[in-house]
């Protein structure tokens, strides 16, 4: 008797040979268009399937999980897994598995980058170079903030929020960080660098901080941390920075005091909507840095997600815990054979 593979559907081509070693031990289909499949879609193919691999575009949620009565695993190739109804999945003894471990340097790049960016207004200036507008050099053009010397206060002390505090240490900026739980461990192995990084509440990091960057995850907790309030607690013309996710800014309380000038300039990679709409007045702003959520985009890290991801949809398949599973519980049902 041969026992049929499991169907696997795959939410986007993904980088790297994860998806042909995929392929060797399932029935593999994938969502061949740039853009994320609408849902409806989604949920017809998760109907059919024992795994979804997925990414943070998809919403998996109770509807469409409670939908795929054949659905053993969703492997979000991310480290964020706020598209998914984790309790719901839960639930149903559905795992979950996501990829950490592997983008938080890339990130950090990522953040550090905006910070740079939004201090020295290197988009400012690319746009001026390449609109024909830069007529002279000038004593007072596009005069930015210093990076050096300049308090940063990290929002979310964890591997993301720690990498952020390496690269500003190297900067010889100031580190300051407000994070929900201790990081005495992290402060000491930061502190090694002779420039010990400080805890503050995060009403005193805000108003003390030249910069400010943001790395939490977006929970029911988080939502909306960074609204109308904290925003009027930070110094004039300070910088903030949101590599982590849209919905922790209130992103109209930010448009108005980057606008009013407020605040000195943002650096944005993440959106309350994404994409960021066009008619967005964010885009109108000439201090604000925006890039298309670009934190783990390199190569060789989206291969590493797309590989971790894949080896953890088999894992669950064949019935072992997989290394990155956000739900081991459901690990005491039944399998499907690989
Ligand atoms: C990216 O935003 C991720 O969570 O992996």
């Amino acid at each position: 008797m041969t026992t049929q593979q499991p169907r696997v559907y795959v939410t986007r081509k993904l980088t790297g040979d994860a998806l042909g070693r995929l392929s060797v031990s399932a029935r593999v289909a994938i969502w061949d268009g740039e853009d994320a499949p609408p849902y409806d879609v989604l949920a017809g193919e998760a109907a059919g399937s024992e795994a979804l691999v997925t990414l943070l575009t998809d919403r998996i949620d109770a509807e469409l999980l409670g939908g795929s009565p054949r659905l053993r695993v969703v492997a979000n190739v991310a480290t964020g897994y706020d598209n998914i109804d984790l309790d719901a999945a839960t639930r149903l003894g559905i795992a979950v598995t996501n990829t950490p471990g592997i983008l938080e340097e890339t990130t950090a790049d990522l953040a550090f980058a905006l910070l740079l960016a939004s201090a020295r207004r290197v988009a400012e200036g690319d746009r001026l170079v390449r609109n024909g507008g830069w007529t002279s050099w000038s004593p007072t053009l596009l005069l930015g903030r210093d990076v050096h010397g300049a308090t940063l206060g990290i929002v979310g002390l964890g591997k993301i929020g720690s990498a952020v505090a390496r690269r500003a240490l190297g900067f010889g900026m100031r580190v300051i960080y407000f994070s929900r739980r201790c990081h005495s461990a992290t402060e000491t192995e930061l502190g090694v660098m002779l420039r010990p990084v400080n805890y503050r509440p995060l009403d005193e990091l805000l108003s003390q901080s030249d910069f400010v960057s943001i790395h939490l995850p977006l929970t029911a907790e988080t939502r909306g941390l960074i609204g109308r309030r904290e925003l009027a607690l930070m110094k004039p013309q300070a910088h903030l920075i949101n590599t982590s996710r849209g919905p922790l800014v209130d992103q109209a309380a930010l448009y108005e005091a980057l606008a009013e000038g407020r605040l000195g300039g943002g650096g944005l990679d993440v959106y309350e909507e994404e994409p960021l709409p066009a008619d967005s007045p964010l885009i109108s702003l000439p201090n604000v840095v925006l890039t298309p959520h670009l934190g783990s985009a390199t190569v060789v890290t989206r291969e590493r997600m797309a590989d971790v991801a894949v080896t953890d949809c088999l894992r669950a398949l064949r019935g072992e815990r997989p290394t990155n599973c956000l739900n081991p519980e459901v690990f005491a049902k039944a399998a499907v054979a690989v």
